[in-house]
């Protein structure tokens, strides 16, 4: 298949609010041909309290937002809109581009080591659909997983808590519930959780295998990329990150989710 300018068309990624930036790094590392365009819809975040038919609602009209952009593909970089909406904007928009979700990749990655006993942290909104547990029993029948909705963590690392005192006793609240016992490994499913990836490693003490969500998704995005020829040559536009609602706060927060820099650009899709 010839190169068309589709391969200069932007990756779309979103998520609830900046949590995704932590996808759109480990792509813009892996891919840096690539350009992105990102949006967190800030104005109704968090996405973990909303119900699933609201999640959905916001998803639609944000991809919306991608595909006007021209987005060869739109990756949903929220564990909460991935296991509410994925199936919903792949009805909606069918055809319109590539979609790829967080969940799928990261069952995939585990499914693949046959454990006996996993466990999972999330949004109340991602634990609510029980969307782990259905996808890794549906791999592995024999598999147990323990799920358990850790509501603190989200604001805890937008507010720079990782990694020091503070996160790790509320890490050690959460993650000494004695359900977790025995388990062989921990999913992060949560695209703000790999910020505190090191101090659930410590907790563990390497006994305990911790997945997160950005290497495997940035795996599926270069492979679906590649199998379509849709991988860019060379980019050209730098990349651009929209917020639904702007506050300081928030851009401030980016430097700890992104590498770089970032100017937020405002862009009110609920005016
Ligand atoms: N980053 C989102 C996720 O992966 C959680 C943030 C939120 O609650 O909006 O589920």
């Amino acid at each position: 298949m010839a190169k068309t300018t589709k391969n200069k068309q932007p990756i779309g990624i979103f998520d609830s609010g900046i949590g995704g930036l932590t996808v759109a790094n480990a792509v813009c590392r892996a891919l840096p041909n690539e350009e992105i365009i990102y949006f967190g819809d800030t104005f109704h975040l968090p996405y973990g309290e909303k119900s699933a038919d609201a999640i959905r609602y916001y998803c639609i009209k944000i991809v919306k937002f991608l595909l006007e952009h021209n987005c060869k593909m739109i990756v949903i970089a929220c564990n909460s809109a991935s296991s509410a909406a994925y199936h919903t904007v792949l009805d909606f928009y069918k055809g319109e581009t590539i979609f790829v979700d967080v969940v799928n990749p990261l069952v995939d990655a585990v499914a693949a080591k046959e454990y006996h006993k996993v466990g999972v942290i999330a949004t109340k909104a991602t634990i609510g659909t029980g969307i782990y547990e259905k996808k890794l029993l549906a791999e592995q029948s024999d598999i147990e997983v323990v799920s358990m909705a850790t509501p603190l963590l989200v604001p805890m690392i937008e507010e720079g808590f990782c990694n020091n005192d503070i996160s790790e006793s509320i890490i050690k609240q959460y993650l000494s519930n004695e359900k977790f016992d025995g388990i062989e490994a921990m999913l992060l499913a949560c695209t703000h959780y790999p910020l505190i990836k090191q101090n659930i490693e410590s907790f563990y003490n390497g006994k305990v295998n911790v997945y997160d969500s950005t290497d495997v998704v940035t795996t599926v995005v270069k492979n679906k990329l590649a199998k379509k020829n849709l991988l860019n040559d060379q980019k050209e536009n730098a990349h651009r990150f929209f917020v639904s609602d702007f506050t300081p706060s928030f851009e401030e927060t980016t430097k700890i989710f992104y590498d770089q820099e970032i100017d937020l650009e405002e862009k009110k899709i609920w005016a």
